[in-house]
């Protein structure tokens, strides 16, 4: 059997070319500024109004669109989802979810995803793409969890920086979304999430203060509030923390709507109004002539208008858009005006491998991958084929019937083509497969029990397919109004599992899911293997056959935490309009532990075909509790098993105890492929980042004094090698 992994030279060499360009294209932004003072000295107050401003609901070709001055000029900026591929356009790659990212736990994988990306959003002339977002699975529920990394800082900064610096390497500017606290869809816009400090830093602050590290042009503030103030009028967050503590030199734009106001906005941080009206067609804009009039009646001083330009032009200097920058060629709002450009180019190839490289293998006894002398499979339940009604039917995918690649919501992309089950077997003609050399047996209904008995039945494996799915709020599925309304399976999962486990000893359950569910029928004893791709975009029939199959060898990890039952998790949408985030610091995992609640899959978990060794984990300290503390751990992993593939080594900090932090931390991980047999030195490295924790009195990060340790293991839960320092 042949295995290939993500790690291949192919990816490597693309990741190189991206990295060169990005040295090509990005300016540092002190040169930026110097850039922007030139034109920004020449412009009145209207037209540093003006280029703030959006031009307005359904305006322009793109969902965001701000007004163009001439002398001097600045173009009009287009601004567009989604995270993952191109809203509201044809011809485009829509590829795997911000949470597959993250479950890739691949950095340049991540990076290669982020670049195409750029490059998309590039060709088509879009200034600014509207991710990636960074938001929380504060709960499992949460509607747009999917768009982000899961239940985890670090990580989730991870994909965040990674992600940033793949599209910008491409000249478009990357958006943080959405600043901050926007965690759950229930009462968006009127409820206030309510934290302390201490957790505001370290949890809802690390993505926003990685991607400021990584340059980030622009940054989204939210719809809800934070700590009862609008956060797009929060003159703490935006002013204090964002442009202060974190430096951050580029521009903060609203959400969709989420200016409240023009003084307040304005004077407390927010450089840019979007779409730029106050309310659908209403003609009238917080921003525009209500900001003219503010800085004459003296409200606002011109100065900040003079930052808010500064702010944006420096951002397109930065990202080179002076240079001959394309013209915009989508159009959102009569999609058949859009001039024909497919900016495809090979791009699915990145998608099918990041596909299988973020399908995480929950549970396997040895029935994957599939033995070459198997005769027949069968494939049961509607995900195995796509929406009757067209992939692409439900307006920004706002229904779940049929295979499921996305969630709903303005973060989606249309399907150029969907590559689910069927379309690789042939469901309608079972003799025929390119799959495998195998018989197939199917049936499509997730509520004809019987049927799917039927096909189960004599067959060497039994796949079975289930969903669940979340959103955005504008739009309800199935009573879900943006969150899930619950943990379980839809569309009759459990009872299809169930009787398709009943009927044959060698079942295999895959779950296309957008976070976590629960598996009433885990112990049952004929299965034999859970697959989770997540939701992996366009190819994901094929990245799951590239798995199932082994053609590569599964090495995703849970980047959230997987429950035995719903009422072991700490959190859930609130309906409160006072959200109050009273768990803390204790967030997924973390909650878990310090509970001493047994998961049913942890955070971080993920098996493969073969097995890995860790062994002798070595920790050096350097320049001890000062600035520039560094403590450099290595391990040696060693692929012990039969076959290649990948290892995603995890290190865990457990601070001083005095620190009041979770029990353990992810704090460092490295993807490794390893040929069999063969083993490597890995260095995990810690800096005054990772070792510290935000000290609410001295309001600083500081190295807290004591006894730490480093547990380094293959997932929150299956710790190899632990080691310990003191500072
Ligand atoms: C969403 C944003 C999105 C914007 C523009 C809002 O409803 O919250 O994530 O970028 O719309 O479509």
């Amino acid at each position: 059997m042949h295995f290939n992994s993500l790690s291949s030279t192919a990816l490597t060499l693309l990741v190189l070319f991206n990295t060169v360009q990005a040295k090509i294209n990005v300016l540092s932004w002190d040169d930026a500024y110097t850039k922007a003072k030139i034109i920004v000295d020449k412009m009145s107050l209207e037209q540093k109004v003006n280029i703030t401003t959006g031009v307005g609901w359904d305006g322009g070709l793109c969902v965001g669109n701000t007004y163009a001055i001439s002398n001097p000029d600045f173009p009009s900026l287009c601004l567009q989802d989604a995270p993952m591929g191109i809203r509201f356009a044809d011809n485009v790659t829509a590829g795997v979810s911000g949470v597959n990212a993250a479950a890739s736990f691949d950095k340049s994988a991540i990076l290669a995803r982020g670049a195409y990306m750029g490059q998309e959003f590039y060709d088509k002339g879009i200034n600014v793409q509207l991710g990636p977002g960074m938001n929380f699975m504060r709960s499992s529920q949460g509607g747009r969890g999917w768009e982000s990394g899961g239940e985890d800082p670090y990580l989730t900064g991870v994909v965040a920086a990674e992600t940033i610096k793949g599209i910008q390497s491409k000249g478009v500017i990357a958006t943080a979304k959405h600043y901050i606290l926007n965690d759950q869809e229930l009462n968006r816009n009127t409820e206030s999430s309510n934290v302390d400090s201490r957790t505001l830093h370290e949890i809802y602050l690390w993505p926003f203060a990685r991607s400021v590290e990584s340059g980030v042009g622009s940054v989204m503030c939210a719809y809800n509030l934070a700590n009862g103030t609008h956060a797009c009028e929060d003159d703490y967050l935006l002013n204090t923390v964002l442009k202060g503590e974190l430096g951050f030199k580029g521009f903060v734009h609203s959400d969709w709507g989420a200016t409240h106001s023009t003084v307040n906005a304005v004077n407390h941080g927010l450089d840019m109004d979007m779409p730029g009206e106050i309310s659908y067609k209403s003609g009238t804009s917080y921003f525009g002539q209500n900001l003219t009039d503010a800085v004459n009646t003296k409200s606002i001083k011109e100065s900040r208008t003079t930052d808010m330009a500064m702010r944006i032009v420096a951002t397109w200097y930065k990202l080179g858009q002076d240079k001959n920058f394309p013209k915009v060629s989508i159009n959102s709002v009569d999609r058949d005006k859009a001039s024909y450009l497919n900016v495809q180019r090979d791009h699915k190839k990145i998608v099918r491998q990041i596909g299988a490289a973020s399908t995480v293998l929950l549970k396997n006894s040895g029935v994957l991958p599939l033995d070459t002398k198997i005769k027949s499979i069968a494939l049961i339940g509607s995900d195995i084929k796509a929406n009757d009604d067209g992939i692409n039917s439900c307006s920004d995918r706002g229904c779940s019937s049929g295979h499921l690649a996305q969630g709903w919501g303005s973060g989606t992309a249309d399907f150029p083509y969907l590559i689910e089950l069927c379309l690789i077997t042939d469901c309608n003609a079972p003799l025929i497969t390119n799959l495998i050399n195998v018989k197939i047996q199917s049936s499509i209904s997730d509520w004809d029990l019987e049927a799917a008995t039927e096909a189960a039945k004599g067959v060497d494996v039994a796949f079975v397919f289930a969903t669940a799915n979340s959103g955005e709020e504008y739009i309800t599925v199935d009573g879900n109004v943006g969150d899930r309304n619950n943990l379980s399976l839809w569309n009759n999962g459990d009872e299809l599992i169930k009787a398709v486990a009943d009927a044959n000893k060698n079942t295999v359950v895959v779950i296309h899911s957008v976070g976590a569910v629960l598996m009433p029928w885990i112990e049952h004893a004929n299965i034999k293997a859970v697959v989770w791709p997540g939701i992996s975009g366009q190819e994901s029939g094929n990245s799951l056959a590239d798995i199932v199959t082994g053609a590569v060898n599964p090495s995703a990890r849970l980047p959230y935490t997987i429950a035995k039952k719903e009422s072991d998790y700490n959190v859930k949408p609130d309906p409160s309009l006072q959200v109050e985030y009273s768990e803390k610091l204790l967030m997924g995992y973390k909650w878990f532990d310090h509970a001493k609640i047994e998961p049913l899959f942890p955070f971080g978990h993920g098996m493969s075909y073969t097995s890995f060794n860790y062994s002798k984990l070595k920790i050096k300290v350097s320049k001890s509790g000062t600035k520039d503390m560094t403590v450099k751990a290595t391990v040696t992993v060693k692929n012990t098993g039969k076959l290649d593939g990948a290892e995603v080594i995890q290190a865990y900090i457990s601070y001083p105890e005095k620190a009041g932090s979770p029990p353990q931390q992810l704090r460092g991980f490295e993807k490794v492929f390893l040929k069999h047999g063969k083993q490597q030195k890995i260095e995990l490295k810690f800096t005054m980042t990772e070792l510290s924790i935000w000290d609410t009195v001295a309001n600083a990060w500081v190295i807290p004094s004591g006894k730490f340790f480093i547990h380094v293991g293959a997932s929150s839960r299956d710790i190899r090698q632990s080691g310990s320092f003191n500072v």
